[in-house]
């Protein structure tokens, strides 16, 4: 845990000296098999993402420097710092004699969200590297420096189960996916507010009922998701730069990225039943609550959401699901029968969600002023 001069990933103020340390533990420890989890690449897995650093490195925020002064200050007076590492309150796990199911999901889902968070802190630490612009490069330092701090947290927290994610490997070997600048904002924003949403809905959850607390991390989900709030709340900042990247065609592209992340979180959380079973949380409920929050906070800066209350939504998220349980059996089957039933289901799939693009989207008016707080 200490093995750079002592210090933990939770105390660095930089990305840099984050990194550092965990290379460091890198060198020390590391695990194969949750290193190859974490770098597959597919549609329901955490990706890395690379994008034209120049076209986001001219973007001038002198149009929302109020809201953007005071945000930045917020997050250079850094409240959480030295907060995610493991202090009196990280309960003894008892990893061997944990229910073998709930211990697969469990470091599944751990393993998926430290790539995620590790995603996060690779995108933003090359901005800040590439950018001369200092606004810009100064808020994904920062943003950075969070998502290193989140990453190392999972990792101790893996590490008791006799596992690490070795993050300077997958710097360099992981495939990394090409986004326009505007593809990285919707995508980002989205994924840092609906990041914010299922962490405090997990963790309201559990303060209402402790006995589902099967492990100790869930305790440090308050200030974590505030941290991903943050980086939402930037990236609302800097889509209000532009007026064209919320109108006109855009508006398409906006739902279907919202599609597509709540399709993938429906998806992905409902091949983890043991693990909600344990945490005592109806994967359908988790989902409502969570795209419920996630639309009212994405009016800040999206003139459309998603119909989530539509009477075809629920039963065209079951299909696709359906359509992918069905897929990963047929790939697991393999052979010519393998194959066929693999193209059909991944008709099924597709079907599903072009019918879920269908479904007339809500529209209201943006509100002037964007910033909003943490209030779930
Ligand atoms: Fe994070
Ligand atoms: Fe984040």
């Amino acid at each position: 845990m200490n093995a750079h001069s002592g210090k933990h990933t939770a105390d660095a103020t930089t990305v840099e000296e984050g990194l550092a340390i965990a290379e460091a533990q890198d060198a020390q420890f590391t695990n194969e098999m949750a290193t190859e989890t974490a770098m597959q690449n597919t549609l329901l897995t955490p990706r890395f993402y690379t994008t034209d650093f120049d076209e986001l490195d001219a973007i001038d925020v002198s149009g929302v420097r109020e809201d953007w002064d005071k945000l930045i200050d917020q997050m250079e007076a850094d409240p959480n710092r030295g907060h995610f590492k493991k202090n009196e309150d990280w309960d003894h796990v008892d990893w061997d004699n944990m229910e073998p199911q709930l211990k697969k999901e469990f470091i599944d889902f751990l393993i998926s969200s430290c790539t995620a968070e590790f995603s996060g802190c690779v995108l933003y630490k090359e901005m800040k590297r590439r950018g001369n612009n200092k606004d810009i490069t100064q808020l994904f330092q920062l943003m950075a420096r969070d998502e290193a701090r989140h990453a190392g947290f999972i990792n101790d927290a893996l590490r008791e189960a006799g596992l690490r994610v070795n993050l300077g490997f997958l710097t360099q070997k992981k495939k990394y996916t090409y986004f326009r600048p505007k593809f990285i904002y919707y995508a980002t924003y989205l994924s840092e507010k609906i990041g914010y949403a299922r962490y405090i809905t997990i963790f309201r959850h559990l303060e209402a009922n402790p006995e589902h607390r099967f492990h100790p991390i869930f305790k440090w989900f308050r200030e974590w998701c505030n941290d991903e709030f943050s980086h939402g709340e930037a990236f609302a900042l800097l889509m209000k730069t532009d007026p064209k990247l919320t109108s006109g065609v855009n508006v398409y592209w906006i739902k279907f990225f919202l599609t597509a992340v709540y399709a993938t979180m429906y998806v992905r959380d409902h091949q983890r039943p043991a693990f909600h079973k344990a945490l005592g949380v109806d994967p359908d409920w988790y989902a409502h609550e969570v795209f419920t929050k996630t639309s009212e906070l994405s009016k800040q800066i999206f003139p459309i959401t998603l119909d989530i209350d539509s009477p075809k939504w629920q039963p065209l998220l079951e299909r696709l699901q359906k359509a992918n349980v069905d897929l990963d059996v047929a790939k697991k089957q393999g052979g010519p029968i393998g194959f066929v039933k693999r193209m059909s289901a991944s008709a099924r799939a597709a079907t599903a969600f072009v019918q879920l693009l269908l479904i007339p989207s809500k529209g209201h008016q943006v509100p002037a002023n964007v910033r909003l707080e943490p209030v779930y």
